[in-house]
């Protein structure tokens, strides 16, 4: 992918990037790395680990029914990173999100 992971715990992303195209529409989503982004609003947009706090699968995000199903156990996951089905325990990890101009910083 040709997104900027940097050293320090940060990722930047491009939107303007056509790996990041999905994020053009409110409800679209990206991966970039171990981080799935979903748009939620004009200028929104929340920031997860893809990995499952249960054994470390990668969920996946269902925009139908705004949830992050874990395949290997069937965790379920609410847009917060909150579980809302084990058998995880423990919340997906939340990241912070800026925008400026055409560039999202997660941190
Ligand atoms: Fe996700 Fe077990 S690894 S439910």
């Amino acid at each position: 992918s040709e997104d900027d992971m940097e050293p320090a715990g940060k990722t930047t992303i491009d939107l303007g990037n056509s790996s990041f195209a999905a994020l053009q529409d409110i409800g679209g989503f990206a991966y970039s790395g171990d981080i799935i982004i979903i748009r939620t609003g004009e200028s929104t947009y929340i920031a997860l680990s893809k990995i499952c706090t249960h054994q470390g699968c990668t969920v996946s995000y269902n925009s139908s029914t705004n949830q992050l199903p874990c395949p290997c156990h069937g965790s379920l996951y609410a847009i917060s990173g909150a579980v809302v089905n084990g058998p995880a325990e423990n919340a997906l990890k939340a990241y912070t999100v800026s925008k400026a101009g055409n560039i999202l910083t997660i941190s």
